[in-house]
């Protein structure tokens, strides 16, 4: 198959990986990938959230598929643009990216669905901010309603900072506060062709900076898969309580969902509850969901983008467990320093290095960004995962860089 893989990250340097390794020939082109991407397929230097253009690419290319790996070309329309023209696309279009891009609408969905989620209040001024809060009382969670590049929900103890939050973001629009869900948390992708879902492995990630869940908010620290502690029947009771009734409330508003449902959940001791909906494959986690699949993910992909799951077995996972761990920049998340030699990525042995914020530099590798590279390690336990993950990571040095050391200890 000929694919295209729109995006830059670590997360599309996984997909793009496990496309390769099933050894198909297929013939793969990202835009606008990076460095790491780069080494491996051909890159185009294409906007990603251009519609026309990636369209015009698309058919003057021969594409076959697809495959939108971030949020914004989904929230700015891209795959409407492709489908219109014909073209095979694994990502939903703006109306159905909304369950990502707006919390209220997510919200809604939720509430016509009837899918268990927490109580939530959506504000447009201080005021109703402020009594929200009050309401609801600590801890606070308080998010933003668009999109915030993992910056937008703040969970504190301290009502003077929930405060300011909610101050920062209504100047961007609103913000949604909501009761605080106590639980360990669980990302649970699933294939969706608008109609019919088929669940991936279950992964955790790490969401804070530091160790032990300390400082703040990132985009995603490290994750592991699977989730051994999990109660039998978790991923079919998400399915039927959660995942078919969101699409199947999309497809009667004649916004079907064709893509990743990312469900965001928190096992509560109520139950499970949906924290978020993200439109796409999350980063880290698929990094460590792709490298256990065994079925071929471009079959999946594409039948997902022609409405084809219905007669397909749920992908089968090998019983390898994997880890993640996220390389970040100094200062990151708040103003990451960039720039920076990373030295050592040729001494690594038994993982996976999946690049997410590097340029090619002196026939090495700078750090552009934030979030840098995963480390990827599997193993026969989460003990030897981690061993690997750990190993290679003493092996590589950006000065400055900072990693969690506590990824999957607390499945050992
Ligand atoms: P989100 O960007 O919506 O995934 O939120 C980021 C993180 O904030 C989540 O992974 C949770 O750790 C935390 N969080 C979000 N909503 C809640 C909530 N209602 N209760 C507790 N923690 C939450
Ligand atoms: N890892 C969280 C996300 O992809 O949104």
């Amino acid at each position: 198959m000929r694919i295209l893989v729109l995006g830059s990250g670590a997360r599309e340097h996984a997909i793009i990986s496990s496309l390769l390794s099933e050894g198909a020939g297929h013939d793969i082109t990202a835009a606008p990938g990076n460095a790491g991407i780069a080494a491996v397929v051909p890159v185009v230097a294409l906007d990603p959230t251009n519609g026309d253009v990636v369209a015009e690419y698309a058919l003057e290319n021969a594409i076959d598929l697809v495959v939108i790996g971030p949020e914004a070309p989904l929230v700015a329309g891209v795959a409407d643009k492709l489908r219109t023209r014909g073209i095979p696309v694994f990502g939903p279009g703006k109306a159905a990216a909304a369950l990502e891009g707006s919390k209220t609408f997510a919200k809604r969905i939720m509430d016509e669905a009837g899918v268990p989620t927490g109580r939530a209040v959506r504000a447009g001024t201080l005021d109703e901010a402020i009594a929200a809060i009050d309401e609801y009382g600590a801890p606070y969670v308080v998010k933003a309603d668009g999109l915030a590049a993992g910056k937008g929900v703040m969970v504190s103890a301290d009502r003077e900072a929930a405060i300011a939050h909610a101050t920062y973001w209504l100047q961007h629009g609103s913000v949604l506060v909501e009761e605080f869900l106590a639980g360990q948390e669980v990302s649970l992708f699933l294939l969706s062709d608008g109609h019919t879902v088929l669940p991936l492995s279950p992964a955790q990630d790490y969401k804070r900076v530091f160790d032990r869940d300390e400082g703040p908010n990132t985009g995603g620290m490290g994750a592991y898969s699977p989730l051994p502690w999990l109660p039998a029947g978790f991923v079919d009771e998400v399915i039927d309580t959660i995942a078919l009734p969101t699409i199947r409330q999309l497809a009667a508003e004649q916004k079907p969902f064709i893509g990743l449902l990312y469900c965001g959940l928190i096992v509560t001791t109520h139950g499970i509850r949906v924290i978020e909906f993200n439109a796409r494959f999350g980063d880290p986690e698929t990094q460590v969901v792709l490298p256990r699949l065994v079925t071929p993910l471009s079959g999946l992909l594409f039948a997902a983008a022609t409405g084809g799951l219905g007669g397909l077995p749920r992908p089968e996972f090998s019983d390898e467990v994997a880890v993640t761990v996220v390389l970040a920049s100094e200062g990151y998340p708040d103003d990451p320093i960039t720039g920076r030699p990373i030295i050592g990525l040729e001494n690594v042995r038994d993982v996976t290095i999946a690049h997410a914020a590097t340029a090619a530099s002196g026939g090495g590798f700078v750090a552009t960004g934030g979030r840098v590279l995963s480390v990827v390690a599997l193993g026969t336990t989460f003990a030897v995962a981690r061993e690997k993950a750990y190993a290679a990571l003493a092996q590589i040095h950006l000065q400055g860089g900072h990693y969690r050391t506590d990824i999957a200890e607390r499945v050992l």
